[in-house]
Parts: C-alpha cells; sequence; structure tokens
C-alpha cells in the first residue's frame, strides 16, 4: 500500500500554503514514482463553520489511522469570540492529545541566501543546521495542582512542573533516534541546579543513553546557559533535547537565528507503531496569518518544508527531503522573494504560487 497522508489545510493561509505543497506532492507521484494516498478534510474554525466542532470525531478517526498528519494553520479574527471549548486552536490540541505527540522537532535551519535575514551575525549562523527537541504533552503546562487561589488576602497563582521518569525516558529516546540519523550529538538542557524535575531529566536522559545509546555523544547544559551558548555559538549544537517550558522559549529563540516565520517548519511525533513509524503531525510554526490571507502573500516555504520532514521522519525518504530542501535552497539562491523575505539587499518578488512552481522547477531540474 502506498503511504497514507491525510492533509488539514485549516484556515487563512493554510489552504494557499497547503495548494503549494500539493504541487510538490504531485511531482513525487509523476516524476518520482513515488505515490502517496492523500486524504483530505477539515481543521479549526472552516471545520467548525461546517460541523460546530474544530475537529470532528471522524477526522480525529482518520488521523489516527494514516502514517502522517499535514496541518496548515489554524484560527482567525473570525473566530476569536467563540467559546473555549469549539475555538479553532482546540481542534489542533486534539489531534496532539490523542496521537499522543510528546516529541516536538523544531528545526534552526539558516539557508546561505538568507543568513542576513537573523537577528545575529552571517558567521555565527550561515549554515546553521540544529534540531530542538521539546517534551509537549507534560510538564509545567499540564501538570496539578494548578490554579489562582486566596490565601490569606491576597491571590496565588500556581502551576506545577512534574514529569515521571517514563515521559522523560521517551522523549530522550525519540531525540537519540534523531540524533543517530544526523550526527550522533545531543545536548540536554534542564535546571539540574534548582529543579528536582530537572534532576531527574538529568539521571533519566544519561540512564536512557548509557543503556540503548552509548553511541551518541551527550552532554548537558543548564537551560539559562544553553540561551546564551545559542546566541552565542549555535553551531556547536546539532540535537537538543528539552521539556516542554525550556522547549518552547527556546525554539523561538533559535527561530530568530534563521529569519522569518515564513520559513520554519515542524513535526510531532509519538511512539512508534508496529511499522516503525511513529505517531505524526507536521506543520508549520506560523498561524493563519489573517493579515495577508487570501492575497497571495504567504510564504510556502515553512509548509513545504514540514513535508520534507514527512518525507525523511514518516516515510524514511532521507534523500527525497533532503532534495526538496536542495530545491528550497535553490530558488532562495535565485534571489527569489516572498514579501516577508525582502530585505534591503532586494530580491524578485514572487507569489506564494510563484514561489510553488520556482520549488518544482528546482525538483525538476535536480
Ligand atoms: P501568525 O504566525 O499567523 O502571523 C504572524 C505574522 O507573521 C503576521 O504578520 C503574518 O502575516 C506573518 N506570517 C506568518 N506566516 C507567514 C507566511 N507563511 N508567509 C509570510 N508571512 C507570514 O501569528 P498571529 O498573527 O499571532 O496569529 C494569527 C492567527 O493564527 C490567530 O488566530 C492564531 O490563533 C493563529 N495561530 C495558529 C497557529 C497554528 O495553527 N499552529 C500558530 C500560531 C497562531
Ligand atoms: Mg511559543
Amino acid at each position: 500500500a502506498n503511504p497514507s497522508l491525510l492533509i488539514l489545510a485549516g484556515d487563512g493561509i493554510g489552504p494557499e500554503v497547503m495548494t503549494e505543497v500539493k504541487k510538490i506532492i504531485d511531482w513525487f507521484g509523476t516524476k518520482r514514482g513515488i505515490a502517496f494516498d492523500v486524504s483530505e478534510d477539515l481543521v479549526g474554525g472552516c471545520a467548525y463553520d461546517a460541523h460546530g466542532t474544530p475537529l470532528t470525531d471522524a477526522t480525529m478517526a482518520k488521523a489516527l489511522a494514516v502514517d502522517a498528519v499535514l496541518l496548515g494553520a489554524v484560527g482567525g479574527p473570525k473566530y476569536d469570540n467563540l467559546d473555549f471549548s469549539v475555538k479553532p486552536e482546540r481542534g489542533l490540541l486534539r489531534l496532539r492529545k490523542e496521537m499522543d505527540l510528546y516529541s516536538n522537532l523544531r528545526p534552526a535551519q539558516c539557508f546561505d541566501a538568507l543568513a542576513d535575514f537573523s537577528s545575529l551575525k552571517r558567521e555565527i549562523v550561515a549554515g546553521l543546521d540544529i534540531v530542538i527537541v521539546r517534551e509537549l504533552t507534560s510538564g509545567i503546562y499540564f501538570g496539578e495542582p494548578r490554579g489562582i487561589i486566596t490565601e490569606g488576602n491576597e491571590r496565588v497563582g500556581i502551576n506545577t512542573q512534574r514529569y515521571t521518569e517514563s515521559e522523560i525516558a521517551r522523549v530522550a529516546r525519540s531525540a537519540f533516534e534523531l540524533a543517530r540519523r544526523r550526527n550522533n550529538k545531543v545536548c540536554s538542557m534542564e535546571k539540574a541546579n534548582v529543579m528536582e524535575s530537572g534532576i531527574l531529566w538529568r539521571q533519566v536522559v544519561q540512564e536512557v543513553h548509557d543503556k540503548d545509546y552509548p553511541d551518541v555523544e551527550l552532554s548537558h547544559m543548564y537551560a539559562d546557559a544553553g540561551a546564551m551558548q545559542l546566541t552565542r555559538w549555535p553551531k556547536q549544537f546539532d540535537v537538543i533535547v528539552t521539556d516542554n517550558l525550556f522547549g518552547d522559549m527556546l525554539s523561538d529563540l533559535a527561530a530568530m537565528l534563521t529569519g522569518s516565520l515564513g520559513m520554519l517548519p515542524s513535526a510531532s511525533l509519538g511512539a512508534p507503531a508496529a511499522n516503525g513509524r511513529p505517531k505524526a503531525l507536521y506543520e508549520p510554526v506560523h498561524g493563519s496569518a489573517p493579515d495577508i490571507a487570501g492575497q497571495g502573500k504567504a510564504n510556502p516555504i515553512a509548509c513545504i518544508l514540514s513535508f520534507a520532514m514527512a518525507l525523511r521522519y514518516s516515510f524514511d525518504l532521507g534523500d527525497e527531503a533532503s532534495r526538496v530542501e536542495q530545491a528550497v535552497e535553490k530558488v532562495l539562491a535565485d534571489g527569489l522573494r516572498t514579501a516577508d523575505l525582502m530585505g534591503p539587499e532586494g530580491g524578485t518578488p514572487v507569489s506564494t504560487s510563484a514561489m510553488g512552481d520556482a520549488v518544482v522547477a528546482a525538483l525538476d531540474a535536480s
């Protein structure tokens, strides 16, 4: 059977950038003989409009059955005043929760043509290629007790950082597996100096390493020092594994080493299934960008690179993934720029669809 892919384009620029990804999926089918069983469905505001819920049970069941889900973006001003229980992002949260996507991969890859877009100097970021693995389903965003209580005559806001050994071990495994596909190097970040969960994190990551991944080079760093090192000399890292809270911040920080939001892909992975493929959802980091939706201005590259991640991590097509990444590199080197990439050095302004066509043409020439 062909590998199966569920496309949930969502709202705003989601369907616009997804249209470009579909051109690339078609290219693989016709030019490389690599066909996918593609189905499409609704998520977010468009699902609410059609069904009164941001994700139907039927769509959820489809997501659980396919090899990979590719999502565009959800949300928009039209839905801002909906009840919390049916807000567009609840659809995304339900997908993450029911697919148990505990490992969030956020690459920070600096294409040479965009090195001047970074908030850092060119020599610090040119050629940068690292991945932050963020634990996504536990930690302080979920721990109990939580809430705002009254103590004496004032209010107290409470959140709890809580990690079980198995939660740490599974995301550590995911990072070590990733490292084996890359350069065999992992840096784990926590605050073992001041947090109990950090002490356990460091111990469990080390134990998983010593038992099953002794071939991978492992180091540990306090997360605050890690933030410093990420801006001082990011190329010292390859794979970074960290908890939900630190990963949220460190991945946003790393994102700005590389330039535009329109360039950033992500993968969220769960437990490997019987066929070895992890449950997986791929999506650009950006949202539905209502300010530019419907104008042909959106940069499709983040979504295209998310599909490249699917090729690599769900379908074991690493060489084909690199082919897509090189095609992106090529169009950028040729000076093609959607509006978000237009810097002082100029370039050739292109629309969403012209950018997608150019990537396909570069694939053809590869
Ligand atoms: P956003 O990422 O949609 O937009 C932030 C800024 O970046 C905007 O100026 C936008 O035009 C620009 N931008 C984003 N993606 C771009 C692309 N591919 N090409 C060119 N420019 C791009 O974040 P914002 O404005 O905070 O949120 C807008 C809506 O998206 C909200 O409803 C929010 O809830 C939702 N959202 C959804 C996410 C998801 O589906 N995973 C993630 C973040 C926000
Ligand atoms: Mg964030």
